[in-house]
């Protein structure tokens, strides 16, 4: 294990400005993607989907890594040129998402775990000598009622990634440690605060004790934000406050950058958001992004698998790359999503 690397990659991606690109989604999830653009999921339309993203131009000015799948890693540019090549060469750190998926915790109706520890040790071997430099493990908590999730399945899922994020950093790659409270259900703002606390809580106890180097890390939680169907919604700086307030008593200074995913907010809400946490000043990590749908559904709507769409889905892609570009530096306003 050599920290030299991990802290400099783990420091790189989270440079000025930058945040990161997920674009990492199963072919099951990419095919829910294309079906509302009546894209069809073939792997050449995969494929040239995710070359239109990484080769738009301007965007290595706001994104210092990109999360790929398996087959992603796999593919190349239509001038045949890797897509971990080409990143790299654009001074984008390329990562990999390692988990397996979700499946529920035995015994425990309700709970979920992730999978996919066993043979991780080769994968990350080859991953490595395919040009990843940082990996991605998610780990999913749903909120149900008063009893889910249970303090066993948090317990569970903070020893699966510490264990994940220790096989990384053997092999020098950076983990970015995903733990997702997700925001379908009804739940209010307080109750997503107090699952996300007891999360962040065992997962760096875990980490701890897995010994794991926290400057050669990335976090990547959920916002503190009420449920999807929660009549009561927080407002932009609520959930700024109570997420900066959650993150400062759980996450050590000594973690370089904090890359929040977006969950299913809307891309405007997720970069608002950020926006409002780098305003409420100077902060111990790098507070950035790691969004997936902020950052692509509006790619998506533009393109519509159509080839003749691709400027507008490149130009599209820069816009939002930029935008949460600004509100790294708590310099984006509402009223710049219109502007020209
Ligand atoms: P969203 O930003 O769409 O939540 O995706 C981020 C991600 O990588 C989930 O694992």
């Amino acid at each position: 294990m050599n920290n030299d690397i991990l802290t400099s990659v783990a420091k790189a991606i989270v440079a000025k400005h930058k945040g990161v690109l997920a674009a990492d989604e199963s072919n099951p999830t990419i095919k829910k993607r294309f079906n509302p653009i009546k894209a069809e999921s073939t792997e050449e339309n995969r494929r040239r989907y995710r070359e239109i993203l990484i080769t738009t131009e301007g965007i290595e000015h706001y994104i210092g890594g990109v999360i790929l799948f398996d087959e992603t890693l796999r593919q190349s540019t239509q001038d045949g040129i890797s897509f971990a090549r080409l990143l790299s060469s654009r001074g984008i750190v390329p990562g990999i998402k390692v988990d397996k998926g979700t499946n529920p915790l035995a015994l425990y109706p309700g709970d979920k775990i992730s999978e996919g520890l066993d043979g991780l040790r080769d994968r990350l071997i080859e991953y490595k000598q395919m040009g990843a430099k940082f990996a991605k493990w998610r780990t999913v908590i749903e909120i149900d009622n008063h009893d889910i999730p249970t303090a066993f399945g948090i317990r569970a899922n903070a020893q699966v990634l510490a264990r994940y994020a220790a096989l990384c950093q053997e092999q020098d790659i950076v983990p970015i440690v995903e733990p997702e409270v997700l925001m379908d259900g009804a739940h209010s703002i307080e109750r997503c605060e107090e699952v996300t606390s007891r999360v962040l809580e065992a997962v760096f106890a875990e980490l701890d004790a897995h010994r794991v180097l926290l400057e050669g890390m990335l976090l990547k939680p959920n916002m503190v934000i009420a449920g999807m169907k929660c009549a009561q919604q927080g407002s932009v700086q609520q959930v700024a406050e109570a997420t900066i307030r959650c993150m400062t008593r759980y996450v050590p200074a000594a973690v370089p950058g904090i890359v929040f995913l977006s969950g299913g907010q809307s891309a405007e809400d997720a970069t608002d958001h950020l926006n409002a946490m780098n305003m409420l000043g100077l902060h111990p990590w790098q507070i950035s992004f790691s969004y997936g749908r902020a950052l692509q559904a509006p790619v998506l709507t533009a393109w519509k698998g159509q080839e003749a769409n691709l400027a507008a889905a490149q130009e599209t892609f820069l816009k939002r790359c930029k935008l949460n570009g600004l509100a790294r530096d708590g310099k984006y306003t509402r009223a710049m999503e219109t502007a020209e």
